[in-house]
């Protein structure tokens, strides 16, 4: 099928009007008309090649989709034509291997396939995120969207909102936790809203002391301002998980000491090498952790759903036409979105 979107045709070059073709459903297939879909730092990344993993252009971004369903292959049991969908980082996997065989598709040891700027398995195809109007998805890759939640709101969900959930759930944060989240972003934000509905205790590092009054209405009940030394001494030992939202690398020597004993500060946000390296006294001194986390998989994904169903939870958007996307790109970049651009795909046909 013949489907308009919006492309990078060649690194770091402003996204412009693309023309390409989908495949027609197969047997276990979802054709998904595009409503809305997320901004992520991750787009920019991918755009500019800033992993080194050679990136294919002409690439059509966009991971945090909700869409409905416009037709579904013979196979197809969970969806019908009508429903409202979301796809997020992932749109296939190697179904077979431990990691798959646990759920967690994203950690497959096969390789899992990205929404876009990957190659599908089947036909060898480049496949096209989100940035479009519409996408054909195997079912399993496909989310169901409770009833009753903002379809703006919710598209962020399908990134940010695993990003931030499955780490709080891994480190089994809950009711009187102490968690700290690290940069007041898209996926900030959501782990503020997502910790504090777990009934943690919640405090926001930032750089920007503007974020103060904005960081309370999301849930956070302290706010440390990361480049004031008298601030950061003063939660010395305290948290129990950090969850570091950063895109870029940064100096994760500052937050070492404020976790507690037999603690774990989480990256969800940069990969690569650390500048300047880690100190690792703070580690042996107080059994402390740093570890990774990479976006959910599909049963866990469902699950954070469900939970922001029932807690009513979404995330702050600033709906944009897809026309303002490189815009919406450069204030990104400048930290100068609260806290989520969302593209409103009936733009494209304007
Ligand atoms: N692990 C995963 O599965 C996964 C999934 C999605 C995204 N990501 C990655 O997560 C990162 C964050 O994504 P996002 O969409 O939340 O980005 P975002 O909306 O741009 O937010 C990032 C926040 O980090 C802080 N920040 C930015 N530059 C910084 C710097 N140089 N030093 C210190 N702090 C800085 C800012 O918060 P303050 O102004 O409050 O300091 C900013 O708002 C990106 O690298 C993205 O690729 C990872
Ligand atoms: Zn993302
Ligand atoms: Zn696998």
């Amino acid at each position: 099928m013949n489907v308009l979107g919006y492309a990078a045709p060649s690194v770091n070059a402003p996204l412009v009007p693309y023309r390409f073709e989908r495949r027609e459903p197969r047997a276990d297939d979802v054709a998904i008309e595009i409503l809305y879909c997320g901004v992520c730092h991750s787009d920019l990344h991918h755009v500019r090649n800033d992993w080194g993993r050679n990136s294919i252009y002409p690439m059509v971004p966009g991971h945090e989709i909700i869409g409905r369903v416009s037709r579904v292959g013979a196979r197809v049991t969970r969806f019908k034509p009508g429903d409202l969908v979301g796809v997020g980082c992932l749109v296939d996997s190697c179904h077979h291997c431990s990691a798959c065989e646990r759920g967690l598709e994203q950690y497959c040891e096969n390789h899992a396939t990205l929404t876009y700027d990957d190659v599908d398995p089947h036909d060898r195809m480049p496949t096209y995120g989100g940035y479009s109007e519409k996408i054909v998805v195997s079912d399993k890759f496909v989310l169901k969207i409770p009833d009753g939640l903002d379809l703006k709101g919710a598209a962020p969900l399908l990134c940010a909102g695993i990003t931030t959930y499955s780490p709080l759930v891994h480190w089994h944060v809950g009711q009187g936790s102490n968690v700290a989240v690290v940069g007041l972003g898209g996926l900030g934000h959501m782990g503020l809203k997502l910790a504090k509905a777990m009934g943690a205790e919640v405090t926001l590092f930032t750089r920007s002391p503007g974020k103060e009054q904005d960081a309370r209405r999301l849930g956070a009940d302290h706010i440390v301002i990361s480049t004031d030394e008298t601030q950061m001494a003063a939660v010395k030992s305290k948290f129990e998980l950090i969850v570091d939202t950063v895109p870029y690398v940064h100096d994760l020597n500052l937050y070492l000491p404020t976790l507690a004993l037999d603690a774990t500060l989480v990256l969800v946000g940069f990969l690569g090498g650390l500048n300047p390296l880690l100190n690792t006294v703070p580690l042996l001194t107080g059994r402390r952790s740093v570890a990774g986390s990479l976006i959910g998989g599909l049963a866990e994904t469902q699950e954070m759903l469900d939970f922001c169903g029932e807690h009513g939870i979404t995330s702050d958007v600033e709906v944009i036409n897809i026309q303002d996307i490189n815009e919406a790109y450069v204030r990104m970049e400048k930290s100068d979105v609260k806290y989520r651009f969302v593209i409103d795909m009936a733009s494209l046909k304007a």
